[in-house]
């Protein structure tokens, strides 16, 4: 089966004219720049392979100008000086001038992306921009403490006096992956402007569009010159510069765990700061009293949601031996009900991959699944030779050692195994290098809470799955990463701690 899709088109005049007014430029010190050298990429719509803009193609020099604008910025009373209210305003303001926009970001999302339209304009676009609502409310409570000391080597008759303050950690590089671009560049923006930082932000080279519109709307919203700076290009390029680069006290990224241990190295310079949120295996365990009529609706959305390209994907699943047969039979009807199509199109629920290149990699993970004995249950098709499209897929009788078992695909497949005691089904859950997220579906809630507290991950769902929300810490235990988003903890990341200390 092979899939023709025509190019379409934006429907907002605002996308529209966004699209129309390229190549699309840098954002350095709030102004639109070429590249130095003014070299441009293309970026495609990945479900018709139509050619959507070409965007200025960054360099070293273009990421060190927007350092050294980060730098400025974070010194120009004109941010330094704000009192933290206004700066909540202004975090609030960003999150209305999403919401007003939402349709054309949206569009804009979809057609670079490939996500369904439901995926963008009910999802993630609004939770974008919740992201600086919720962090809009923490700017004025960023408490220090006033701490009694026990020192007893001061002068006779004076005390002691000892307080902390919270300072932003200086200036940040958000790198941001391709799968959620805007929601992804929002989580790492809100909490960084919370806080007082300055910001060079990296967008993923396949999925540059919203982040360039939503810079339009930082300048709209009165964000004074500098505080972010969008610099589009490669990773290897304008990434690998940002991490190594010395005046960058933070690199916030999201993406794959293999650049993840690049960024570590390449902090080490002046020992930046980190937090890495990297890539996940996340298994659903589905105990013998499981409600299929929850669970099988719930793993299908934990899986296949925008196509599988969500690091917290539910991609194992472990089900109890007496429900393994209903279970993949029901799973195989779920993903089968999925119509896959343009993005823009109302009767899509799954778009595309982001490219044909992701698709390719999907696919050579189920071939050698089934050259290796396992079951396709459902899909496990490419549609074309050089779609993007690849059918949501059940697979079988996948063992511990095949790789559909180990490795993260980020596509739509889950790979289904067997099991009879709960302590096999924990021991299998943990059994990985990752530790991103879990779901447990179980109507005992005994059991429920021990899976929860057993299991190595920073998020256990129980009886859902891919549930968030800004005011729940995100984060990965073992390979999945350091540190938390969201959350007063994802705050945490962004601040450092000063201890004065007086004798009065
Ligand atoms: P990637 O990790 O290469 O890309 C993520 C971001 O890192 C992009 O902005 C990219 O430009 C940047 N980057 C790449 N090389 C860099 C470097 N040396 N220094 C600094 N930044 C750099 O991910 P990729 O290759 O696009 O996807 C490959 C796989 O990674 C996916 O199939 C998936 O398994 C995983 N992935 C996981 C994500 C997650 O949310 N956990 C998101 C994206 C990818
Ligand atoms: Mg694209």
């Amino acid at each position: 089966m092979t899939f023709h899709i025509p190019p379409h088109r934006p429907k907002t005049p605002g996308a529209q004219a966004f699209l129309t007014d390229a190549p699309k430029k840098l954002l350095i010190a709030n102004e639109w720049h070429d590249a130095a050298g003014g070299g441009t990429f293309a970026t495609h719509d990945p479900a018709s392979g139509a050619l959507l803009a070409q965007i200025a193609e960054g360099t070293t020099a273009d990421a060190g100008s927007a350092v050294a604008a980060a730098r400025a910025a974070l010194s120009d009373p004109a941010w330094r000086d704000m009192k933290p209210s206004q700066r909540g305003r202004l975090l609030w303001t960003i999150a209305d001038l999403i919401e007003a926009h939402a349709d054309e970001l949206a569009e804009l999302e979809t057609l670079d992306q490939g996500k369904s339209w439901a995926t963008s304009r009910m999802a993630e676009i609004p939770a974008a921009a919740e992201q600086f609502r919720y962090y809009a409310g923490f700017a004025n409570k960023i408490l220090g403490q006033t701490i009694p000391t026990s020192i007893g080597y001061h002068p006779p008759g004076k005390k002691i006096f000892a307080y902390t303050a919270r300072e932003p950690v200086g200036v940040v590089a958000a790198i941001t992956p391709w799968n959620s671009p805007l929601l992804m560049a929002a989580m790492k923006l809100a909490p960084a402007l919370c806080a007082g930082c300055t910001v060079v932000l990296k967008p993923a080279e396949e999925t540059s569009l919203t982040a360039l519109r939503l810079g339009e709307l930082l300048i709209e919203a009165g964000l004074p010159a500098g505080v972010v700076n969008i610099v589009t290009g490669f990773g290897a390029v304008v990434g690998a510069h940002l991490t190594a680069h010395r005046d960058v006290d933070k690199v916030a990224f999201t993406g794959s765990t293999e650049v993840g241990r690049m960024i570590v190295a390449a902090a080490q310079g002046n020992l930046k700061k980190l937090t890495l949120e990297l890539g996940g295996k996340s298994p659903a365990i589905v105990m013998p009293d499981a409600d299929l009529d929850l669970a099988l609706p719930g793993v299908a959305r934990g899986i296949f949601a925008n196509s599988g390209q969500v690091c917290v994907a539910g991609s194992r699943a472990y089900v109890h031996s007496s429900l393994h047969d209903a279970f993949v039979e029901g799973l195989a009807r779920e993903a089968s009900r999925l119509r896959l199509g343009h993005g823009l199109d109302s009767d899509t629920d799954l778009g595309p991959l982001v490219s044909a290149g992701q698709a390719a990699r999907v696919a050579a993970y189920v071939d050698e699944g089934k050259a290796d004995g396992a079951d396709i249950a459902a899909g496990g098709t490419r549609l074309g030779a050089d779609s993007a499209f690849f059918s949501p897929t059940v697979v079988a009788g996948v063992r511990p050692d095949m790789r559909l078992m180990r490795e993260e695909i980020f596509g739509p497949v889950i790979a289904v195994t067997t099991f009879d005691e709960p302590e096999e089904a924990l021991a299998h859950a943990n059994d990985t290098d990752y530790g991103l997220a879990a779901s447990v579906w179980t109507q005992d809630l005994s059991a429920a809470h021990r899976l929860a507290a057993g299991i190595r991950a920073g998020t256990v769902w129980i009886n859902c799955h891919s549930y968030f929300s800004p005011e729940l810490p995100k984060g990965g235990h073992g390979e999945s990463g350091w540190g938390y988003e969201n959350g007063a903890q994802g705050l945490e990341n962004y601040l450092e701690t000063k201890t004065v200390c007086a004798v009065i």
